[in-house]
């Protein structure tokens, strides 16, 4: 964790490239105003009754606590609802299984949860994965609202929860271990539960578009830098520089780990946006490839795919450190593991503007249009985070 304390340069990045839209609905709600807006959103139907064929026949109810230990009392809460908007699957399968449910039961808590009032939820390509049925092995059982990543309101807490309070702005990535039974009720949801161990304040910098896109990409480039030895003065390959992890990795290896050489991928048009995040080697993987460049790297951090040709620029001891695909030695497969520790800890370079979300241009997507959004993800040409705003 030393390398956290070890940020040497400032990076002056034109994100007015890649603006989000401002928020039209307040973003900074205060304790007391809880009750009038759960009720109104509780009420809001209007959003869906454009797209009937969306809804299931048969409202799924699915129990928060199907997985979980005995359900938490809490008092002096919010007004809660006991139902909420939802996407729901039932079935594996691509975007068509995906079914707006108005009915599903809000999660009860356990002692170390609290339960948050999603404000903005990002997509991972886990979860459209998860959703094709890829780790069915060890997933939670079906049906299953998705979405591993959030940002929103706490709106009531369990009982031994010490860090947060009804009313603070939070984020985080829900699962702790991405492919070990994961949340049957994820951030796709109005409301969702989550461990207090994984969660952090959000970056007071930040709206909740901006944080929602971070959990499971900046804390995937942490660890996985972190566990390829990246340090101070050591050079590194990002393969994917322009997606949700790769743009983070960047600009963690220069900024939280001092890389004295940052190179990445990414096709022609996203070429600028790599050395705008603080690339000193853009590499146009249309037009070459990597490893016909005659450089060599301590690490090579694989978002694609690429191991077979990434241990061909790994220089002797080095580490290619995998996010997907087959390995090949000494690649290593990395999995994440959600922590509101590293929250806690990136937080620092985030609210100093070292490190800045990319939200894709296309977003936010709306709650209505989050089929459209797994669509879009699944292609893998985002630039960035593919967040979902606002969220009923
Ligand atoms: N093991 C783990 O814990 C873990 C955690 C997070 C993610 N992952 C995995 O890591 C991968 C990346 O995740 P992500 O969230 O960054 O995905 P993403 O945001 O969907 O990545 C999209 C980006 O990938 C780039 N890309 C596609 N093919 C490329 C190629 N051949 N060379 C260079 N760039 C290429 C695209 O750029 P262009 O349009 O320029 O091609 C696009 O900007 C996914 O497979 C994901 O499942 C694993």
């Amino acid at each position: 964790m030393e390398t956290l304390l070890t940020t040497t340069n400032h990076l002056n990045l034109p994100f007015s490239l890649f603006s989000n839209p401002t928020p039209s609905s307040p973003l900074s709600f205060t304790p007391h105003c809880f009750s009038s807006k759960f009720k109104h959103s509780s009420r809001t139907t209007t959003l869906y009754t454009t797209t009937p064929s969306s809804k299931p026949s048969t409202p799924l109810r699915i129990s928060a606590n199907s997985q979980a230990a005995p359900m938490e009392t809490s008092t002096s809460t919010p007004t809660i609802p006991s139902d909420m908007k939802a996407w729901v699957y039932g079935d594996y399968g691509g975007p068509d299984v995906l079914k707006f449910d108005t009915k599903v039961l809000v999660p009860e808590i356990n002692k170390d949860q609290v339960l948050v009032k999603v404000v903005a939820a990002a997509l991972n390509p886990v979860d459209f994965k998860r959703m094709l049925g890829k780790f069915k092995a060890s997933d939670s059982n079906l049906p299953t609202v998705p979405g591993y990543d959030v940002a929103g309101i706490v709106v009531k807490v369990g009982s031994q929860v010490k860090s947060f309070r009804v009313g603070d702005e939070v984020y985080g990535d829900i699962n702790e271990k991405a492919l070990e039974n994961p949340k049957q009720f994820g951030s796709l949801a109005e409301y969702t539960a989550v461990e207090e161990k994984l969660l952090a304040l959000k970056p007071k910098n930040l709206d909740f578009i901006q944080a929602a896109g971070l959990p499971l990409a900046i804390e995937t480039a942490y660890e996985g830098l972190e566990k390829a030895g990246l340090s101070a003065g050591k050079s590194v390959l990002v393969l994917g520089g322009a997606g949700g992890v790769g743009t983070l990795a960047i600009q963690l290896a220069k900024q939280v780990f001092g890389a004295s050489r940052v190179a990445a991928t990414s096709s022609t048009g996203k070429l600028e946006l790599l050395k705008s995040l603080g690339v000193d080697l853009a590499i146009d993987y249309t037009k070459e490839n990597f490893e016909d460049l005659q450089e060599k790297y301590d690490v090579v951090f694989d978002a694609v795919g690429q191991c077979d040709r990434a241990v061909k620029v790994v220089k002797e001891g080095g580490s290619v450190v995998v996010l997907t695909g087959a390995v090949t030695a000494p690649g290593f497969r990395f999995v994440v593991t959600s922590s509101g520790n590293f929250l806690k800890k990136l937080n620092l370079y985030l609210e100093s503007g070292k490190v800045k979300p990319l939200v894709d241009p296309k977003c936010p997507f709306s709650f209505s249009q989050t089929v459209e959004a797994f669509s879009y993800l699944e292609k893998g040409r985002a630039t960035g985070k593919v967040v979902i705003y606002p969220i009923p």
